[in-house]
């Protein structure tokens, strides 16, 4: 079912809500089933128990494949493959060869052990041998658990850890620019720490040379069968673990959020039709997130494949070997829809026009910007100098936790509103609330949670379903919370205005304060560090670390900001590096002992109206911390 104008998605929309089970009853016939379900919908976010469509029998990979052979699209283009160095020829992957790389993958996995149930951790380079190893997991009801190529070996290993993964695919190394990454020597190094056997299965991409440990590892490219044309998917059941992905909260280690199978793809799936109405057959959509986060999940590895798009798959970044890379992309492949991160537009724009002017981006038909709140200015340049303004621009709010988009305009279906999410899709159910989780009505701002469950929404933390519900289920008791506050205007638009509890989003990458503070307290010259989010103007928000020294300490600030970062890039990886640190003689604590962040935000932001201070235990701490910035 396809929205086409603005009376039907209100048609539609209300339909989702009121009549729930006939809206996803007619939504189901467009999916391949092994067995179609009659149950629509149970349990609720009372027991914390979601099911969506729990009695049907499903792969999701004949969906993303097997539904397209035979049919018109089968030699259609699925992917082109753009390698970071442009001298490098782009690669084309049609449908039908997608299907078979995914089905050898599949057998291979398969013959090595790997089961319906058993966890593969991936990490690797943003490569199509990437895409086809996830959904060959799939296609064997392997849980996948995608681990960003840009996380250190350190939290490579906590993750496969904690997932127990029984094997980890990974590739010799790849290219970010001017630089070689090493990947497989990361794997290698994060699995000295494993507590249990690990397999590593090994794509060749780099052609570097790479130690292979030969109890354990293997090459895929040598041990695939290449006659193989077919191999059966195994039947899953709606309600069984599709992935697991990681991701930071306000509190402890990151968590593993679990999606499950059916109702995370008709989600990924619908959402992605809808917002960005790829109508034309010859249609290229290019998003230029990478798989190791959410949005390549559902909008590179299954829903565009689901639709039958052609998709752009892009190794490099955006600035190399110089800042007109994406344009150049978008004019040799005729991009019509393109999705990035505002943290990305703002970077662009930074530099001189001349590198938009040097292509050709008239193919351009629909932008889209996911992951942070986007700024005017940036609205307004990707408006009219991308979108020569032509193009709607999508803005779409969602998270790892809700599986797909929840709130976005849909290109030239629903207006679009500078820097605002928008409307609700059919199926969510957006409420604003106070502090105290009473319901806001009409123009408001507040903590945006969900009344109601949808299909795509994660259905646990793998192994810790408690953690699940205290996080999401317990601040707003009957709804889940997003952790993110938003105003709502008269029409029922929303604006994202960001999170409200103690995460950061440094250039869209969720990372939790207190997992960063946890690491600068391991120092060895710190007695204590707070850690907040303060504006960046390309990065949106950058890490800024309050910190007192040890009295022994010999170390002056810019010292201490080496040895903190390097700490943190060892631990966690590059992403999470302070932008900058104030050494200061304390804290402002509330009197139950809790960081005053707020306060320090203000500090950091070179906000000089702090509000009410005369609840702090130790008011004194402001005005000393303010003679050293
Ligand atoms: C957080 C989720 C969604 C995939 C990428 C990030 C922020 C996301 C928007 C948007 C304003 C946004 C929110 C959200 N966010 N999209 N269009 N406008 N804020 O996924 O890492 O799970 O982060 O990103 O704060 O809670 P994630």
């Amino acid at each position: 079912m396809k929205i086409t104008d603005r009376s039907e998605r209100d048609k539609f929309y209300n339909q989702a809500l009121d009549n729930t089970e006939t809206y996803w009853k007619n939504i189901l016939e467009d999916y391949s089933w092994i067995k179609k379900p009659n149950r629509i919908k149970s349990g609720g976010f009372h027991e914390v128990d979601m099911k969506w469509f729990e009695d049907g029998i499903l792969n999701i990979t004949e969906n993303v494949l097997d539904r397209h052979l035979n049919t018109d699209a089968e030699n259609k283009i699925a992917i082109h493959f753009e390698p970071n160095d442009p001298k490098k020829n782009s690669i084309k992957i049609t449908y039908k060869e997608l299907h078979q790389k995914v089905c050898q993958a599949a057998e291979l996995l398969s013959h090595k052990g790997i089961q319906k149930g058993d966890v593969v951790c991936l990490y690797m380079s943003m490569i199509p041998e990437l895409l086809i190893s996830v959904l060959a997991c799939a296609r064997i009801g392997a849980i996948h658990s995608v681990v960003f190529g840009g996380f250190s070996a350190k939290a490579l290993s906590e993750r496969i850890n904690d997932c127990k993964a029984k094997m980890v695919i990974t590739n010799d190394s790849g290219f970010r620019g001017d630089k070689e990454v090493p990947i497989k020597s990361t794997v290698d190094e994060a699995l000295k720490t494993s507590d249990h056997q690990v397999q590593v299965m090994v794509w060749k991409h780099s052609g570097q040379k790479t130690s292979i440990n030969s109890k354990t590892d293997f090459w895929a490219n040598e041990e695939l069968n290449p006659k193989t044309n077919h191999f059966q998917a195994t039947p899953m059941n709606a309600e069984d673990p599709l992935f697991i992905l990681y991701t930071s909260g306000s509190t402890g280690k990151p968590k593993g959020l679990l999606h499950t199978t059916a109702g995370y793809m008709i989600w990924a799936s619908e959402t992605f039709k809808n917002v960005f109405q790829i109508h034309s057959p010859n249609d290229v959509y290019w998003c230029t997130a990478d798989i190791g986060w959410i949005t390549g999940h559902s909008y590179i590895t299954y829903a565009p494949l689901i639709q039958g798009v052609t998709q752009v798959m892009f190794e490099g970044i955006p600035t190399w070997p110089d800042a007109g890379r994406f344009w150049q992309v978008i004019e040799k492949f005729k991009v019509t829809h393109f999705y990035t991160a505002p943290t990305a537009i703002r970077a662009l724009q930074a530099f001189d026009l001349s590198f938009v002017k040097k292509s050709n981006l008239s193919s351009l038909k629909v932008l889209g910007s996911v992951g942070e709140p986007i700024n005017e200015d940036a609205w307004a340049w990707y408006k009219k100098e991308i979108g020569n303004d032509k193009c709607p621009i999508v803005d779409t709010w969602w998270q790892t936790e809700t599986g797909g988009i929840m709130i976005s305009n849909m290109a030239g279906v629903t207006l679009e509103s500078p820097c605002m999410a928008t409307l609700p899709l059919p199926g969510v159910d957006a409420i604003l609330v106070d502090e105290k989780s009473n319901l806001l009505a009409g123009p408001n701002e507040g903590h945006l949670c969900m009344r109601n469950p949808w299909p795509g929404m994660a259905r646990s933390i793998y192994g810790d379903h408690e953690r699940f519900i205290k996080t999401y289920f317990t601040t707003h008791k009957g709804f889940y919370f997003t952790g993110d506050g938003a105003k709502r205007n008269e029409h029922g638009e929303y604006r994202i205005i960001g999170r409200v509890d103690d995460v950061v989003n440094v250039s869209g990458h969720r990372i939790g304060t207190a997992e960063v503070e946890d690491i600068i307290d391991e120092c060895e010259d710190i007695v204590e560090a707070a850690v907040i989010g303060a504006s960046h103007p390309i990065k949106g928000q950058c890490l800024v670390a309050f910190v007192i020294a040890t009295a022994t300490s010999k170390k002056n600030k810019d010292d201490l900001l080496k040895t903190i970062n390097q700490d943190l890039t060892h631990e966690m990886g590059a992403i999470a590096k302070l932008d900058r640190i104030y050494l200061v003689p304390g804290l402002p604590k509330t009197r139950s002992g809790k960081i005053m962040r707020r306060i320090l935000r203000k500090i950091a932001d070179g906000e000089k109206d702090f509000g009410d201070i005369s609840t702090l235990l130790n008011p004194e701490v402001v005005e000393q911390i303010l003679k050293q910035v």
